[in-house]
């Protein structure tokens, strides 16, 4: 019933240092800084020398793929490298299939979870043309917050329609994440140079299709009617500079508009199309490399607020047909919390900002109780990392069940040791437990 977490450097709400842990059941139960002399009688005792401990990563924005896509990926699969990559909770999106717009298919989706889920999750009520009704009646504990394509991705779920959008925007108990693209560019660029290439189009063209005026134009209509409205805005993937200058510095609690960030976009730039290709065409696109270092100032300066994947298995055979048939997504979830960890050692941003944006912040703004945190009577979702050691990508050590990755062949310098989920041990050295402790949040 008790584990005790000793020796753990340990980083929570900005602080960094020395603690031991006790967990009675699925919750902390104590966080001290001085050896605890009387342990519980048949405490387990977790050594954590030399190893970091912190909250579980808060991962909200995913798309599984389950129901009606389980060729792609499945709730099972996607959990799993969740787990591997010290991802504790996921919140889901609803662009499956069907689509996740109504009650029913959300609680068809809740009971899919139940069954098939290894790690803590919630999910999104999809936004469309017509059920804004429902988005605004539909109880928080079924969804965690609503998604708005304003630009039409993977799934076809754009809304368009100006009085839908000012019904959708003026829904102000809940958060809307946005996904911020002007459609209008978009179609024109994509059948120009549709027109220009042909068969011969790579995925060099992505971003001058997916301009960074299209996401400006689509994020500044959001922003504008979302301060008219005082609606709870959340674009999501943001992904140039000019965007940031939409968005105010400052702790989330005290924004109504707040923004995130994918490691993919942080990681890559446009000069990487010539090696990846298709891999890496995802949407909205990855940008020039002045973009990427806005976006990694941006996260220092708190105008982003949250780092989350937008991770969007899709197989290697769709990856390789030729650009203009290629779907946008990349998998990325179980190297996330190593991709960001890298970039801490590169000083790009520090240890407590990454803990911050990755499990503190998704708790606050989606309001999900008592995770994210570290602290007593909290649930007990913790990763071990440890710093000194290296891990190497390969084909074989991915869960993900698209089973390929643009970071095969990386070598990250941190490895995830164990994710603990509820109390239980749910992942340690490559290997998934097979016993489930996965919550709906
Ligand atoms: O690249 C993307 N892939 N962007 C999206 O908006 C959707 C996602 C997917 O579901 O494949
Ligand atoms: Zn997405």
């Amino acid at each position: 019933m008790y584990k005790y977490f000793a020796n753990a450097f340990v980083v929570n709400e900005g602080k960094e240092g020395y603690a031991n842990i006790l967990v009675k059941g699925n919750r902390i139960e104590a966080i001290i800084s001085e050896p605890l002399s009387d342990l519980p009688l048949g405490t387990e005792y977790i050594d954590c020398t030399g190893l970091t401990l912190i909250p579980g990563v808060i991962d909200c924005h995913v798309h599984f793929r389950q129901p009606g896509m389980e060729y792609k990926a499945d709730m099972e699969s996607e959990s799993k490298a969740a787990l591997a990559g010290g991802v504790t909770t996921v919140l889901e999106m609803p662009n499956t299939n069907p689509t996740t717009t109504s009650i029913e298919e959300l609680e068809n989706k809740n009971a899919l979870a139940q069954e098939n889920m290894y790690c803590n999750y919630g999910f999104f009520l999809g936004l469309t043309n017509s059920n804004s009704e429902i988005a605004k009646n539909i109880s928080r504990d079924l969804c965690f917050g609503l998604k708005l394509f304003l630009g039409s991705s993977t799934g076809n779920m754009l809304v368009d329609n100006k009085s839908s959008l000012d019904e959708l925007f003026s829904i102000t108990d809940k958060v809307i994440s946005a996904h911020c693209e002007d459609e209008a560019i978009i179609r024109e660029n994509l059948s120009k140079y549709k027109s220009e290439y042909g068969d011969n189009g790579t995925a060099i063209l992505h971003p001058k299709i997916r301009t960074s005026e299209a996401c400006y134009k689509s994020s500044a209509f959001a922003v504008q009617m979302a301060e008219k409205n005082s609606t709870r805005l959340h674009i999501a993937h943001i992904s140039t500079k000019k965007e940031i200058s939409l968005l105010k510095s400052g702790k989330i609690e005290s924004k109504n508009i707040t923004a995130e960030v994918s490691p993919i976009h942080l990681w890559f730039c446009s000069d990487d199309f010539e090696q990846y290709g298709n891999l890496i065409k995802c949407n909205p696109s990855i940008k020039t490399k002045e973009d990427r270092e806005a976006l990694r100032e941006a996260l220092r300066t708190d105008k982003i607020d949250i780092i989350a994947t937008d991770h969007a298995p899709h197989t290697k055979e769709e990856k390789q047909k030729p650009y203009f048939e290629a779907p946008s997504g990349i998998p990325s979830i179980q190297h996330s919390l190593l991709i960001m960890l890298q970039l801490v050692k590169q000083n790009v941003l520090s240890l407590p900002q990454l803990v911050e944006k990755m499990s503190h912040n998704p708790a606050i703004l989606f309001d999900i109780k008592e995770r994210g945190f570290l602290k007593k009577g909290y649930f007990a979702d913790f990763v071990l990392i440890n710093s000194k050691e290296k891990t190497t990508i390969t084909k074989e050590n991915l869960y993900s069940k698209c089973n390929w990755s643009p970071f095969e062949g990386e070598t990250f310098d941190s490895k995830i040791v164990a994710t603990y989920l509820n109390g239980e041990k749910a992942y340690e050295n490559g290997v998934i437990q097979p016993q489930k402790a996965a919550l709906k949040v």
